[in-house]
């Protein structure tokens, strides 16, 4: 494929997604390891980019290595206690130089807007303040965790008004009290609270370590907060202390309305730019519903079945359908649709006087084949037709008869077809009839 086939490709999958997060408010947290590291300028380019296409910024950081190296500077060790810092006055001083020095050099880079760009208007203004008070995270199994805090409130109102205004916003993990002290919070507890507060339509958390991973060391690409709240139990799930943290204040988040958490692994140039414009992104997703859903197909849905089965019924595998067709029977499909995009049907035609159903135009999109969506839609259209009294499940099929030969199916004489079915039976195509026995 040529560069430039690549790109128009590449324009044409992201374009859907420029359009879809335009003017979405997202919440970014990052933690101090991201602002050492040499990805962060590119990191803060992408975020420019993202600013420019018309997505409201609010940036959350952390500096946990950096207030390290400054204790480190003054003889000072670190106290940590259950993954969370112990700050007393004397690292209080490192932590408001950590968070200042981070603070200038976010907004010296994205001072330089989107470099190289000849578009107009490409400045950013950054707007930081006393968003956030603190209270104390108090004394806790008899540690004192003296100017560690929680965060207590959040000036929502006033970061809506600076994102409307075209703002970035930056907000530090510092909480003020109305009794001047400072407090030292977690970026992770902040930037929840924030997405919470301000309603934003994504809490996007990037660290070096921030994927989830399963007990076989894989990425988990999607998880719903059931399943999330599952792997946080004792003894479950391996989670390291800061994707636990990282896991559960998303769970919180999720809970209290924002739609979608994602866990990005920064370490990957551009990673960012990939998880927000491609269909399968490349971190882990939170969501509250499930993102594979199979569901009744609509009227709406009958283009992109179309799409999905064309290339099919050319190869011969499927039976040609006409759109009308499809319309007219449009209540016994079911589709299963990522992100708009119909990735999988199936149809499910009932012959209730013979106690017989049979599963036709099943398909799966090629770039999701092997991954067990056709597996998960048959046992669904199997339960349905089990629920809807069949006694019998028939499929047609010239290619794949060992696909159903493994879902328990047998390959039966065309006579043994239901009396209606026979008659549109064609035997120019001589599919072979597959049977399994419901119980
Ligand atoms: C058949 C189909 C629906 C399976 O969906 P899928 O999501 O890829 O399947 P799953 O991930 O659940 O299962 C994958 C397994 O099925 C096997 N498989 C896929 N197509 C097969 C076929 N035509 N014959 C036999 N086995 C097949 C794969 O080799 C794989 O086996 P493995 O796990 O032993 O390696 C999908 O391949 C498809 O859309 N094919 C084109 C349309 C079609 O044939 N539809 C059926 C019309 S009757």
């Amino acid at each position: 494929m040529s560069d430039k086939q690549t790109f128009v490709e590449l324009f044409r999958d992201a374009a859907p997604y420029i359009h879809a997060h335009h003017d979405k408010r997202f919440v970014i947290q990052m933690g101090g390891e991201i602002i050492a590291s040499n990805n962060f300028q590119h990191l803060i380019h992408d975020l420019a980019l993202l600013h420019s296409l018309g997505i409201k910024l609010v940036l959350v950081f952390g500096v946990r290595p950096q207030i390290d190296a400054l204790l480190k500077e003054k003889n000072i060790t670190p106290q940590y206690c259950e993954a969370l810092r112990v700050t007393d006055e004397a690292s209080i001083t490192s932590v408001k130089q950590a968070v200042g020095e981070a603070k200038i050099q976010i907004e010296a880079l994205l001072s330089m807007g989107v470099q190289n760009s000849t578009m107009p208007r490409t400045d950013i203004t950054v707007a930081s303040g006393n968003y956030v008070t603190g209270r104390p995270y108090g004394v806790v199994n008899g540690i004192d965790f003296k100017l560690t805090g929680r965060v207590r409130s959040v000036e929502h109102d006033t970061i809506n008004k600076r994102l409307d205004s075209n703002d970035i916003v930056l907000v530090t993990p510092l909480g003020y009290s109305s009794t001047g002290e400072i407090f030292n919070l977690s970026s992770i507890e902040v930037a929840a609270q924030v997405a919470i507060k301000i309603k934003a339509d994504k809490l996007i958390m990037l660290s070096s370590v921030r994927e989830l991973k399963d007990e076989a060391d894989n990425i988990i690409r999607q998880l719903t907060c059931e399943q999330a709240k599952t792997l946080l139990e004792p003894g479950h799930y391996n989670v390291d202390e800061t994707p636990a943290t990282a896991l559960a204040q998303g769970i919180k988040a999720c809970e209290f309305g924002v739609e979608r958490i994602h866990y990005v692994n920064n370490e990957v140039d551009g990673a960012l730019l990939q998880e927000l414009f491609t269909r399968d992104g490349i971190g882990t997703l939170l969501s509250s519903m499930p993102f594979d859903m199979v569901r009744q197909a609509n009227a709406n849905d009958i283009g992109g079945i179309c799409e999905l089965i064309s290339p099919l019924e050319q190869e011969g595998i499927l039976i040609k359908r006409t759109r009308e067709t499809i319309e007219a029977d449009i209540q016994d499909y079911k589709v299963l649709v990522r992100d708009g995009t119909v990735i999988a049907c199936a149809a499910l035609h009932n012959y209730a006087d013979e106690h017989i159903m049979e599963i036709a135009c099943m398909a799966v999109h090629p770039d999701y084949q092997n991954q067990s969506m056709g597996d998960k839609l048959y046992k669904y259209m199997e339960m349905l037709a089990v629920e809807k009294g069949a006694k019998e499940l028939i499929a047609l099929t010239t290619q794949t008869s060992h696909w159903f030969i493994e879902k328990g199916f047998a390959e039966i004489a065309t006579e043994s077809l239901p009396v209606k079915k026979k008659e549109l039976y064609d035997y120019q195509r001589n599919s072979k009839v597959m049977l399994k026995q419901l119980n």
